[in-house]
Parts: C-alpha cells; sequence; structure tokens
C-alpha cells in the first residue's frame, strides 16, 4: 500500500449551518448545529485514507477532550498516530465554522497546540520511526508553522521524496522562494494562487499565467483549483491540461479542498498518473461537498470509484 505522510494541524470544528453568515453586529437565527473532527493536515490524512492509502500522521493536539477524540478517529481509520503528540501547554486547535444556505463558509481558527509542532517533532519522526525518508509521498499545508514546513520540505530534498503543499489558509504575503524550488506540487486555489502571483485567477486563462510563474519559481507540478470553472494541471513540460469540475448538490464546501488533496496524495503514492490523480481527486473532492462536516464529509474509495464509472 501507497504509503503517505502528512505533516500538520489538527482541530475540533463547530459548525453552524444557517440561511446567511451573519455580518458583523448581525445575529442569525435558525442554524443547525455540529462538531466533528478537522484540521488542514488532520482532513487530509482521513482523506487518503478513506481512500485506501497508508497513511501517517505528524501533528500537535492538547491535552483534553477534543484531542482524546482526535486521536481515537484517527485510529478509527487506521492512521499511523505515533507521531501525534499530546501537547501538555496548548489546547486543542478549535474551528468556528459558519455554511450559508450556498454551501460557501466562513472560518476562524484557535490554532493552539498547531502552534507548537515543531521541526524537532518532524525530526523525531524520522528518528524513531523513518517516516519521511520511507514516504512515497509527504503531504503538508499552511496551518502550522513555516520553520517546520520548510524542514520538511528539505528533508523530502534529502531523502528524494516528493512533497505536495496545499497552500492553504492563503499565504497574504507569499511564500518563501526556498520553499517554494523544494517543492514537487502546489495545489492553491484561486484565491491562493492570486496571493502567491499577483495574477488575479479568475479563469482558465489566468491560472495557465500563474502556473507559469510558479513553475518559473522552481515548482515543477501545479494544479489550480477553480471551483465550478473546473482544475488547471500543469506539469511544467507539456501544455496545461483543463479538466472539468463534477456538478453535484453542494451542502458544505468546508474541506473540499482538503479532500482534493488527501485523494491527489492517494492517487499519486499509488502511481496514477497526474491527470488521472487529478480526476480522482476533482471526484472525491466534489462528493465531500455533498456532506456538512470536514473528516465526516469525506468520501470512500467505493463512492470515489462509483461516482467516477457514472461520470
Ligand atoms: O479546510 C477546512 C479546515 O480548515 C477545517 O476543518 C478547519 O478546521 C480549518 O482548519
Amino acid at each position: 500500500m501507497a504509503k503517505i505522510v502528512v505533516v500538520g494541524s489538527s482541530n475540533t470544528d463547530m459548525v453552524i449551518k444557517s440561511r446567511t453568515i451573519p455580518r458583523p453586529g448581525e445575529t442569525v437565527i435558525g442554524g443547525t448545529f455540529v462538531s466533528n473532527a478537522g484540521g488542514k493536515g488532520a482532513n487530509q490524512a482521513v482523506a487518503a485514507a478513506r481512500l485506501g492509502g497508508n497513511v501517517a500522521l505528524i501533528a500537535r493536539v492538547g491535552k483534553d477532550m477534543f484531542g482524546e477524540e482526535a486521536k481515537a478517529g484517527f485510529q478509527r481509520e487506521e492512521i499511523d498516530i505515533s507521531c501525534v503528540k499530546t501537547d501538555e501547554t496548548a489546547a486543542t486547535g478549535i474551528a468556528l465554522i459558519l455554511v450559508d444556505e450556498k454551501a460557501e463558509n466562513s472560518i476562524s481558527v484557535a490554532s493552539g497546540a498547531n502552534e507548537n509542532l515543531s521541526p524537532a517533532d518532524v525530526d523525531e519522526a524520522e528518528e524513531k520511526f523513518s517516516l519521511i525518508s520511507t514516504a512515497d509521498i509527504l503531504v503538508v499545508q499552511l496551518e502550522t508553522p513555516m520553520d517546520t514546513l520548510k524542514h520538511t520540505a528539505d528533508l523530502a530534498a534529502r531523502f528524494g521524496v516528493p512533497i505536495i503543499l496545499d497552500p492553504a489558509p492563503a499565504p497574504q504575503n507569499g511564500l518563501p522562494e526556498d520553499l517554494l524550488s523544494r517543492l514537487t506540487l502546489i495545489k492553491p486555489n484561486e484565491t491562493e494562487a492570486s496571493f502567491l502571483t499577483g495574477v488575479e485567477v479568475r479563469d482558465i486563462d489566468s491560472a495557465k499565467e500563474a502556473a507559469k510563474i510558479l513553475h518559473a519559481r522552481g515548482v515543477r507540478q501545479v494544479i489550480i483549483t477553480l471551483g465550478k470553472e473546473g482544475v488547471l494541471v500543469s506539469d511544467g513540460i507539456s501544455e496545461p491540461t483543463a479538466l472539468p469540475a463534477i456538478s453535484v448538490q453542494a451542502v458544505d464546501s468546508t474541506a473540499a479542498g482538503d479532500a482534493f488533496s488527501g485523494a491527489l496524495a492517494c492517487g499519486l503514492a499509488e502511481g496514477k498518473s497526474l491527470i488521472e490523480a487529478v480526476k480522482f481527486a476533482i471526484t472525491a473532492a466534489g462528493l465531500s461537498v455533498t456532506k456538512l462536516g470536514a473528516q465526516q464529509s469525506m468520501p470512500t474509495r467505493e463512492e470515489v470509484e462509483r461516482k467516477m464509472s457514472e461520470e
């Protein structure tokens, strides 16, 4: 089984779905509430595990009920949690999420223990369990400290392990050049691609322009997701390919990007071609949008394969 190692965040999400997302000073009554496991790193780990990947997570949770529940959830998904540390000094990350009737969301995160995920945690994962050097693919995001991310990218380069960055939440000040040049693949959405390149990305043509800039800065493969407009896939060698989105009944777009990244990592680690892995990821992300929540909305392999055979 393909081995995927995710270095990233773990949160507990408190979600209210209602008609609209309140503006400052406004109160909206009449929503439904769910609490479920989230965090971009953990969501990607669960997405990949549910699709059949052999997944290990390097993360930190707090010494509290939420941290215990998160770890129990990872174990149910058969994720290796040898390197999910319980932080003695900080609480588990909490995300407050508001979802409206169009399935759009607004998220505020109290990072807690995620802020303490350190380069030493990643070194320990390598020293004790060889987690980095034996991975088929590494997956990272931007909800944990930049030093840790850079250190992970350095180790990936040292061991020749491919590394995918999902640059979310959007890097308002861009990303360090020495990080970009170590990445095998970057997968921004249109907003993230705009922050990274200065190009206003809104369609396939502007995404092509942004992809060119990212290649010039050293990233080998660029995938830009554009919501309903589809996905641009650029390997930096051949002409970029535009793939369509799938049409679904949208309930909640939270963690759709995480479903995409987890599925992409799983597909690539299994040896699918870039285009086939992106098609697999588009379907997984589309299905995740049909359910409320983050980890609880991640589809199974069977669901993804069934949907792909219907398309
Ligand atoms: O990408 C969605 C995730 O962002 C949520 O699960 C929330 O925890 C925030 O990290």
